[in-house]
């Protein structure tokens, strides 16, 4: 029904003037007064959300992507699909594996993931790696991952965090960082300190795979204030460099979205 609002600025006034008076033959005048609700509600609504956007980047405001509130959120947040409410389908999430994890993961890693939530791309992760670390900020995704991962408890350990630092991680110590459907909730100031921590604990050719937004929330999705600009910019300020960046990925004859809001991989590497 959105396509019906954003459609209205393709047409002229008198062309909408006609098209209303048509409705109004053909439906009646509460069909036709609903319509107009409609209308002037999503309208109304556009501007609110577009100025809430500029508001927020103007003022430095963390909108809805505070440290604080992600924990508050993610912590109440109802894990019993496991992430799932968030694959598209599941050729989508088995391509995703196939084509962009593994091949970006090489066997044997020491791996940290970040946000692991309920564990989605945990137990793709913990099989190919020598060594694995889970941070999230919310108690209730480690918790849930301690759980569900407590037969690999050898090799694979969960923590919280500030939402920002990785705690208990030492320095030079790890090949692979993986982020999917995280860092798209995080504002560019924690980016900016998590990559300073990428820096710290990276081994030299160590990777960061970070899933993010790429338009300061103006798609919608409750995406953090970063772009595509601005994220680059960071990277290199801190000393790292971008190795690929994608936001979509061919699968035989079917091509792929990394995410519905214009999302992108980035996989940041520290110098050899
Ligand atoms: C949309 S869920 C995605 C979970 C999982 N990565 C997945 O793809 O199913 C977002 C996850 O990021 C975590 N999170 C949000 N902000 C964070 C931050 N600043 N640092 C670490 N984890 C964070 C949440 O607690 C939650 O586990």
């Amino acid at each position: 029904m959105k396509d019906l609002v954003d459609n209205r600025k393709r047409m002229s006034l008198g062309t909408k003037v006609k098209v209303l008076g048509l409705t109004l033959k053909q439906n009646g005048i509460l069909y036709t007064l609903l319509l107009g609700t409609y209308y002037a509600g999503s309208g109304l609504a556009d501007r609110a959300f577009e100025t809430m956007q500029k508001r927020r980047k103007k003022r430095g405001l963390p909108g809805l992507n505070s440290r604080d509130l992600n924990a508050e959120i993610w912590n109440a947040w109802d894990w019993e699909a496991g992430g799932d409410e968030w694959t598209p389908s599941p050729e989508w999430k088995t391509s995703l594996v196939a084509n962009v994890l593994k091949p970006r993961v090489p066997a044997g890693s020491v791996v940290v993931e970040i946000g692991p939530g309920a564990g989605r791309w945990t137990e793709h992760l913990i099989p190919i790696a020598s060594d694995y670390t889970g941070i999230d900020i919310s108690s209730t995704c480690v918790e849930v991952c301690s759980k569900k991962f407590a037969a690999e408890q050898t090799k694979a350990r969960f923590r919280v965090n500030q939402g920002n630092n990785l705690p208990g991680v030492a320095d030079g110590s790890v090949d692979i960082i993986w982020s999917f459907d995280v860092f798209v909730h995080i504002n560019l100031a924690d980016i900016g300190t998590y990559l300073e921590e990428f820096r710290r604990v990276l081994k030299p050719g160590g990777r960061a795979i970070i899933h993010h937004g790429t338009t300061a929330g103006h798609g919608g999705g409750w995406r953090s204030d970063a772009t595509t600009a601005e994220l680059n910019a960071l990277i290199a300020s801190k000393g790292l460099r971008v190795a690929e960046q994608f936001s979509d990925w061919q699968d035989g004859s079917v091509r792929h979205e990394v995410g519905l809001y214009r999302d992108q991989v980035t996989v940041i590497e520290k110098a050899g």
